[in-house]
């Protein structure tokens, strides 16, 4: 039985980091490109309807105006929703046994993804690093020292990342899935973290504000920042969170 770094999945996982070092160079497999939609055209087609009533469900308005947001306006985001957020992501809504069951689905009800946050505009709160602490719902203060320059200069220099409010990153603990799963925990890993994104985005829609999801980072820049060692932990993806940008109308004499 391998141990964790000699697995397949693992290997996998460091062969596609990102390293500002040699991320111009780093080999990439000529992979042909595809059709961007799959079609049947000789299937029978079943066209569905448009006017459902769904359409009145709440979630409908949020789905439809989600969009990437990468533009913030300066105000900031509150407690209040900063905790909807992290619960929406990740908080715990029952209790069975020995399992705590969260908002989103984890494979084998393992959750092996931890949330942290760098705040730059949050009411309330001090700029700086944070670590969600699921079970107490409260957070870990890990740094005094605003980590919102340095958290984008490790997303490729994405500087919409520090002006956000509120940068999310999660990780994986990734012994917490693969020791059960054996490689095929690496997919595990990065559905569970789409889930929890997902929840955020539309958690940030549903309080006034807008999300960007970010995968592209240089791996251990992002490790070092949350001073984690990336054979237990490492980061999977990101998020930029902030209120809508609304551009002032110009007042006409
Ligand atoms: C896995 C993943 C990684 C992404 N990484 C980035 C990123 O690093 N930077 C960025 O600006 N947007 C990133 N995005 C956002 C996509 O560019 C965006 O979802 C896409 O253009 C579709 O636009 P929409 O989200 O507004 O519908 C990412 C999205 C996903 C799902």
């Amino acid at each position: 039985m391998p141990e964790l770094p000699d697995c397949s999945g693992y290997k996998y996982l460091r062969e596609s980091a990102y390293d500002r070092k040699t991320i111009r160079g780093m080999p990439r497999p000529a992979i042909a490109e595809t059709e961007p939609f799959k079609r049947y055209p000789d299937a029978e087609k079943i066209p569905l309807p448009t006017n459902w009533t769904l359409k009145e469900a709440r979630i409908t308005p949020l789905l439809q105006k989600r969009r990437s947001l990468r533009k913030y306006d300066k105000e900031p985001v509150s407690m209040e929703e900063l905790a909807f957020m992290l619960w929406a992501s990740q908080g715990i809504t029952a209790k069975s046994g020995n399992y705590s069951f969260r908002t989103t689905p984890s494979a084998g009800a393992l959750y092996p993804i931890e949330t942290y946050f760098s705040a730059n505009s949050v009411e309330d709160l001090d700029p700086g690093l944070y670590h969600f602490d699921v079970e107490k719902f409260s957070i870990d203060r890990l740094t005094t020292t605003n980590t919102a320059e340095s958290m984008a200069a490790a997303c490729l220099n994405q500087t919409f990342m520090a002006q956000a409010a509120v940068g999310f990153i999660w990780t994986a603990v990734i012994r917490r899935c693969m020791c059960k799963y054996g490689n095929r925990g690496m997919r595990y890993l990065f559905l569970d973290s789409g889930h929890i994104c997902q929840n955020l985005v539309i958690a940030a829609e549903a309080t006034g504000n807008g999300a960007c999801p970010v995968a592209a980072f240089y791996d251990d820049e992002m490790n070092e920042l949350l001073d984690i060692n990336p054979e237990d932990e490492t980061v999977l993806y990101a998020a930029a969170v902030g209120k809508r940008f609304v551009p002032k109308k110009q007042c006409s004499l």
